[in-house]
């Protein structure tokens, strides 16, 4: 009874805590993520923005010059032309963009277990910029579950910085997380118990101070190196900054040889094919 009522749950915390991709106002006065302070310069971080639309609804990492990775749940009911801003870090100052020529979803995404949580965006030309540091992040070697407890994390977005309030940060926040291990992780029960190796649960498990949240989505965890390397894609969570509540993210190493295998785009349409709406069958009882 209570395994079968699962699912549904689940897919109702999946999309509470996947629809706060969109929207918001930039609220300059609110340092933070959940916790964080202000980013210094990302050069591989990208913004998502609906064209025209200067709030971002999700991040993402620039891996290739020409090659975004970000979260599936972010691009897969696209409705409108997406905008990719590249080296973002000030909302007042718009930078380089692009548009996205093609889309490729990780085929084994699964919306109501929020597993796979990948895609790859591939971008139109870049224009010269002028003075901008943009330049692409390395992937973070194959991690083994267990080790997760030693690296020293960050994840870095424009998402939502007030736990209950829509309040929108209006420069790039950043915040550091601890990995917390996956045998910890799947007994803190509810969605928890079906997470897996191919993902990460990280952030500050006793008292939640330190968390992505709502518009984090798609960015980059990362290892909180001079150099940084990308660990991990930010992808769901249980409300944001509750103590016990960890975000999750997908672990991209994991996916290494679909991302290799996927440098060239296999959609060429990127609006036409997708689907237009999760859950809607099957969201309420
Ligand atoms: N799914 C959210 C988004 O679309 C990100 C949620 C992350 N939540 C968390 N508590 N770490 O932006």
């Amino acid at each position: 009874m209570i395994l079968n009522r699962w699912p549904r749950i689940f897919s109702l915390i999946s999309l509470l805590t996947l629809a706060g991709a969109c929207g918001g106002s930039p609220s300059p006065s609110t340092p933070q993520i959940i916790g964080g302070k202000r980013s210094l310069a990302a050069p591989y971080f990208v913004s998502l923005h609906y064209a025209g639309s200067e709030q971002p609804f999700c991040g993402g990492s620039l891996i290739e010059k020409d090659l975004v990775i970000t979260a599936a749940h972010c691009v897969v009911s696209l409705a409108h032309p997406v905008e990719v801003w590249l080296a973002m870090k000030d909302l007042d100052n718009k930078p380089q963009s692009t548009a996205v020529e093609a889309i490729d979803i990780h085929p084994l995404y699964t919306p109501d277990g929020v597993h796979n949580d990948l895609a790859l965006l591939h971008l139109g030309p870049v224009a010269p910029h002028s003075g901008r540091r943009i330049k692409p992040i390395e992937i973070a070697a194959e991690s083994p579950h267990a080790a997760d407890k030693a690296i020293p994390l960050k994840v870095i977005g424009f998402g939502q910085t007030a736990r209950n309030e829509a309040i929108f940060p209006a420069h790039l926040m950043s915040v550091e997380v601890d990995p917390i291990p996956g045998s910890t992780c799947d007994t803190l029960g509810g969605p928890y118990d079906f997470v897996r190796a191919d993902q990460i649960c990280a952030g500050d498990l006793a008292k939640g101070k330190r968390d992505a949240c709502y518009g984090d989505s798609g960015g980059p965890l990362v290892t909180a190196d001079k150099v940084p390397q990308l660990f991990g894609i930010v992808s769901w969570g249980v409300g944001c900054g509750v103590a016990g509540k960890p975000g999750v993210y997908t672990r991209v190493s994991s996916f290494v040889k679909w991302i290799n295998e996927h440098k060239k785009p296999s959609i060429s349409a990127p609006h036409a094919a997708l689907p237009s709406l999760l859950y809607e069958d099957d969201f309420f009882p």
